[in-house]
């Protein structure tokens, strides 16, 4: 099914000039970015998209990386996009991503990893209006 999902160009990636290969490598599977937009999030921001590993402890480290500097927020469409964006995306940390995913070409570390892409369904709708009103997603 045509899927939307959120991702984000995180402060590493933008910081090495990887926007324009990044978005390429989604275009290049068929993914179309249907909104887009560079925004430095406040700490608030950061906690309340991470919520959910408000526990965790890496959670202080994480808010602190997606402060540092400007990320620009996607939200991608096309078929089957949220599993689509997480293969390309690649694992979590960088060490485990298959040669050819983004992490493993552009991330340093588990907290500089580069990229976030939606997890589900679920996740994605939440994520999306996080970042996006209706009339600033541009769908096919
Ligand atoms: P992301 O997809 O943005 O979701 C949460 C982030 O926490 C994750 O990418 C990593 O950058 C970061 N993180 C740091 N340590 C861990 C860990 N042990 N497990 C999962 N995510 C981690």
């Amino acid at each position: 099914a045509v899927e939307r999902t959120l991702s984000i160009i995180k402060p590493d990636a933008v910081a090495r000039n990887a926007i324009g290969e990044i978005l390429a490598r989604f275009e290049r599977s068929g993914l179309r970015v249907v909104a887009a937009r560079m925004v430095q999030m406040s700490t608030e921001q950061a906690e309340s998209f991470y919520a959910v590993h408000r526990e965790r402890p890496f959670f202080n480290d994480l808010v602190g990386f997606m402060t540092s500097g400007p990320v620009l927020v996607q939200v991608l469409e096309g078929e089957d996009a949220i599993r689509k964006n997480r293969e390309i995306m690649g694992e979590t940390n960088p060490k485990e991503a298959a040669a050819g995913t983004l992490r493993h070409d552009f991330a340093e570390s588990i907290d500089a990893n580069a990229v976030h892409g939606s997890d589900s369904p679920e996740t994605a709708e939440r994520e999306i209006d996080f970042f996006f009103k209706a009339d600033e997603i541009f769908s096919r």
